[in-house]
């Protein structure tokens, strides 16, 4: 048996056992996946190599720190600053970044589109380097301006403060911001705010239906849920791990 897991601290809530786990079964690998929560990453990636363990998926406070572990890292995980998936292969460990992927899938029809991004953050910076991938032309908004202007210059997007929001009139608006996270129930904007034409999508996945997409809905906003990409994400790192694209019909089946 070969293992896989993710480490995180916590990660007790991580949906990614369930599902590793029913997808080894269905496609019959000899392998289980289980979770590496611990306070440091470095004794994970120790035990990880000693287990000769084929792949970790790596969650909060770690996706930066794990880059210091690896002996490859993919560009696309060096830009974002953040790697969420290591695999090992012949004695080396390499590391990926999936959760752009996660984000850029479920909004490729919007390639060209004008988009707002809230946040500034870890997540935020996967959301801009997806966005530009699609071509869109990126406003970053956050509470602390400096950091928008940080990653807007690492990024190539504009930046700007929170108030500008209704200076923008954005044809799609992503929320990279943790604004909504149970057990917070709040909106990152205001009800009046949004507009029909708009497509609201929420990185934020605990609760699946955040107020922000409860609230979108009502204005009539076509809406896409943080969960898309979570299923996404999913996909790449099987695939990354094993070769294998699993159908994402699949993965939604066992989340559901
Ligand atoms: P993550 O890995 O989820 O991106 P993070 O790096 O801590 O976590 O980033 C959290 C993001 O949510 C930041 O953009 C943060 O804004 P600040 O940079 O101003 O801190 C944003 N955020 C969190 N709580 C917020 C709140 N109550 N109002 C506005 N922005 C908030």
């Amino acid at each position: 048996t070969r293992f896989l897991g993710v480490a995180g601290w916590p990660c007790g809530h991580s949906k990614s056992p369930v599902l590793f786990n029913r997808l080894f079964e269905h496609y019959r690998l000899n392998c289980h996946y289980t979770r590496f929560e611990a306070p440091e990453i470095g004794p994970v990636m120790e035990m990880a190599r000693l287990i000769s363990a084929k792949g970790l998926s790596v969650t909060i406070p770690f996706k930066q720190d794990v880059m210091s572990y690896l002996d490859e890292i993919d560009e696309a995980a060096q830009k974002i600053g953040a790697v969420n998936t290591v695999v090992f292969a012949c004695g080396r460990a390499y590391g990926w970044n999936t959760d752009w992927i996660g984000i850029r899938k479920p909004l490729a029809h919007l390639s060209g589109s004008r988009a707002v991004l809230l946040g500034a953050g870890g997540v935020a910076a996967a959301a801009a380097y997806a966005l530009r991938d699609l071509d869109m032309e990126i406003i970053i908004l956050n509470r602390t301006p400096e950091k928008a202007r940080a990653l807007a210059e690492r990024t190539g997007c504009r930046f700007g403060a929170w108030d500008d929001f209704d200076r923008t009139n954005p044809d799609l608006v992503v929320n990279a911001t943790s604004i909504g996270m149970q057990p917070d129930t709040g909106s990152p904007l205001r009800d009046d705010q949004l507009k029909k034409e708009m497509t609201v999508c929420d990185l934020v996945y605990t609760p699946p239906v955040t107020s922000l997409i409860a609230a979108a809905r009502k204005a009539g906003c076509t809406t896409i849920l943080g969960t898309e990409t979570f299923v996404y994400q999913a996909q790449e790192q099987f695939r990354l791990f094993f070769g294998i694209d699993v159908p994402d019909t699949t993965i939604r089946e066992i989340l559901a």
